[in-house]
């Protein structure tokens, strides 16, 4: 397995290209099963969780051509192609490698009349129920039934009739699965405390170029119009907000001036605000968002929460952030319920953080030190990373197959402004 290894000290300076959003990404790619047509994906990013799901897609029968791009581009061109469902069971080794694969569970169930997905399990972060994805499907008319480790799901011979459903608690995949059963199903549905993320509106402006008929796309509630067929499209992925935070708060704290290339400040505002507050220079140009940090970083409270609240996402990027800032920062995770696993990694390399339940208080500015850390979840390994652009000495990040999930060519995009980095193999 590699490693990386981030030597501190230097000041980031540059541009970073900015990737397709991989969460945008992970929604749009079953969309393809809901038309027999072509549906082509521009801007996908080269992610290990994007390949997974591709895999998983032609279990179903589905085909995908990738065009040639020159190796040192990022993103890529996907043509995904369901003209027939050979299958509609997505197989538990699949779907414990990447839970985003219960997306397949809404699409599936649209197309075909009936879906067999793996339950995905919890991770890192939390236990990471489904019960909203089902109660959803539920509301539109389907019949599931869970038995052994899988959830099994069917619709009435004539399809599903739609239905309304209100959202206990906003829940972003839920939101994704529901809405692309509706798209299909023969009645009108509405979803009512429904998520709101970028994502969602990247979803539902394919979908709509697929011919589907949604209202009040952007916010919490969502009105589908079921039509009978979908037809194909191509469509450019969104580029990924938290991508750009995470490099944000990289330049940040090695009091850098870094542009984020294509990357969208309209989905970024609660990180955007949140490094305003802690004194770091942010403005907006039309291809993209510049970063400064002249001055010193203060404290700041934060608290994530369901968009456009702040991304519980960027939670652990901020807080070594914050570990630099002059004062006491109070963060608040509201979304999952063990979300602080960098906490005792970043200690380790002189962080003074203390956690109780869900809240963690930054002492800062402290002295941070190269070490040895292990990454944990995929945005944690991101704060280690963070962390130790600006650690005195060498910091070893292993387990990068995290990081590998969310961030195109780490290494690559950080040598480009200037960090002491290099991924080696671990010995
Ligand atoms: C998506 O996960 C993202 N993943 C996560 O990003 C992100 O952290 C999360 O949304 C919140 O923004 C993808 O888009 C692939 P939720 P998702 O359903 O859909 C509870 C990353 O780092 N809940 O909005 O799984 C749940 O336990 C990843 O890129 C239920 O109770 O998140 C959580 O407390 C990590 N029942 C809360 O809702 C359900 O049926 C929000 O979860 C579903 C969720």
């Amino acid at each position: 397995m590699d490693k990386l290894i981030v030597r501190g000290g230097n000041r980031l300076s540059g541009t970073i290209p900015i990737s397709g959003a991989k969460n945008a990404a992970l929604t749009l790619i079953p969309c393809a099963l809901l038309t027999e047509e072509a549906v082509t994906l521009r801007n996908l990013p080269r992610l290990a969780d994007i390949d997974g799901f591709q895999h998983l897609m032609t279990q179903f029968g589905v085909s995908h051509t990738i065009p040639g791009k020159r190796p040192e581009e990022f993103g890529r061109n996907v043509t995904l192609e369901a003209m027939r469902i050979t299958s509609s069971v997505a197989p538990y080794d699949l779907v414990r490698k990447m839970r985003a694969s219960i997306l397949v569970l809404g699409p599936l169930l649209a197309r075909t009349g009936e879906a067999t997905v793996s339950l995905p399990g919890g991770c890192a972060i939390g236990n990471r129920p489904i019960d909203l994805h089902l109660k959803a499907l539920e509301a539109f008319g389907a019949q599931i039934e869970l038995a052994q480790g899988y959830v099994k799901a069917s619709a009435p011979d004539s399809g599903l009739p739609g239905g309304d459903f209100d959202f206990p608690v906003v829940s972003v995949g839920a939101t994704e699965n529901a809405v692309m059963a509706a798209v299909l199903c023969n009645g009108t549905s509405v979803l009512r405390n429904a998520a709101r993320e970028p994502e969602i509106v990247d979803l539902c402006n394919l979908l709509t170029a697929m011919g589907a008929e949604i209202e009040g796309v952007g916010t919490s509630e969502l009105t589908i119009h079921g039509v009978k067929k979908l037809h194909g499209a191509t469509y450019r992925v969104m580029p990924d907000r938290i991508e750009a935070g995470s490099y944000a708060c990289a330049a940040a704290i090695t009091g850098g001036e870094v542009m984020l290339q294509g990357a969208d400040a309209g989905d970024m505002g609660s990180t955007l605000h949140a490094l305003r507050n802690i004194g770091v220079e942010v403005e907006t140009e039309k291809d993209g968002v510049k970063i400064a940090a002249n001055g010193p970083l203060k404290a700041h409270n934060l608290t994530t929460a369901p968009f456009p609240g702040l991304a519980t996402d960027m939670q652990a990027q901020l807080m070594s952030l914050l570990c630099k800032a002059e004062g006491t920062s109070i963060l608040k995770e509201t979304i999952f319920e063990n979300r602080f696993m960098h906490v005792p990694e970043l200690a380790r390399m002189g962080a003074d953080i203390e956690t109780e339940g869900r809240t963690a208080i930054v002492r800062g500015p402290c002295e941070l030190t190269g070490a040895e850390v292990m990454a944990t979840d995929l945005r944690a390994s991101m704060s280690l990373v963070i962390a130790g652009l600006a650690a005195q000495g060498e910091t070893t990040v292993r387990r990068l197959y995290h990081l590998d999930r969310g961030y195109e060519r780490l290494e690559e995009k950080l040598q480009l402004v200037g960090a002491d980095i290099e991924r080696v193999g671990d010995d």
